[in-house]
């Protein structure tokens, strides 16, 4: 039976998605403070080997990493509304560019959109400051 990873072209098209994503995130002043490392390359690998394991190819990154754990692990990184809107434009820019079919392409996308939003983990309200007090 073949993964959605095989339907999609493998390693090759992930790489690809992941490469052009962290093309954005380099850029984007919202986004790059966030990523402790000042090399994003290891950032860069962990992200396509999670992606490759999640859609059904080779487990490396459980073999080296363990378990996913996302949330905990993007514990440490203050991830706002703001921050998960710019992580979304740049994997929508990602995906527009290897070119999937449209059943594939909304799979992949309903699938990080919904982790994106689970992921966010502080909410930095400064519309409350300006809410009438009485
Ligand atoms: C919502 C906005 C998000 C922000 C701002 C964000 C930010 C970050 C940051 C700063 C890191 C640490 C970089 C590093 O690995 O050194 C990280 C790691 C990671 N992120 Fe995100 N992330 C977001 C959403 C997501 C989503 C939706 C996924 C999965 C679909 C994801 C998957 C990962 C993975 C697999 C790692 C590496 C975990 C590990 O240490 O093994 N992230 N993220």
């Amino acid at each position: 039976m073949s993964t959605f990873y095989d339907e999609i072209g493998g390693s090759e098209t992930l790489r690809r998605i992941v490469a052009r994503f962290y093309e954005g995130v380099a850029s984007d002043p919202v986004l790059r403070p966030l990523y402790p490392e000042e090399d994003l390359g290891p950032a860069e690998e962990r992200f396509r080997l999670f992606l490759i394991q999640y859609w059904g190819g080779p487990t490396t990154y459980s073999d080296t990493r363990g378990h996913p754990r996302l949330r905990m692990r993007h514990a440490p990184f203050a991830v706002t509304p703001e921050a998960k809107d710019h992580w979304l434009t740049h994997f929508r820019a990602a995906l527009d560019e290897v070119g999937l079919t449209p059943e594939q392409d909304a799979q992949f996308w309903d699938y990080v959109t919904h982790a994106a939003q689970f992921m966010v983990n502080t909410f930095d309200t400064p519309q409350e400051t300006s809410l009438p007090t009485a």
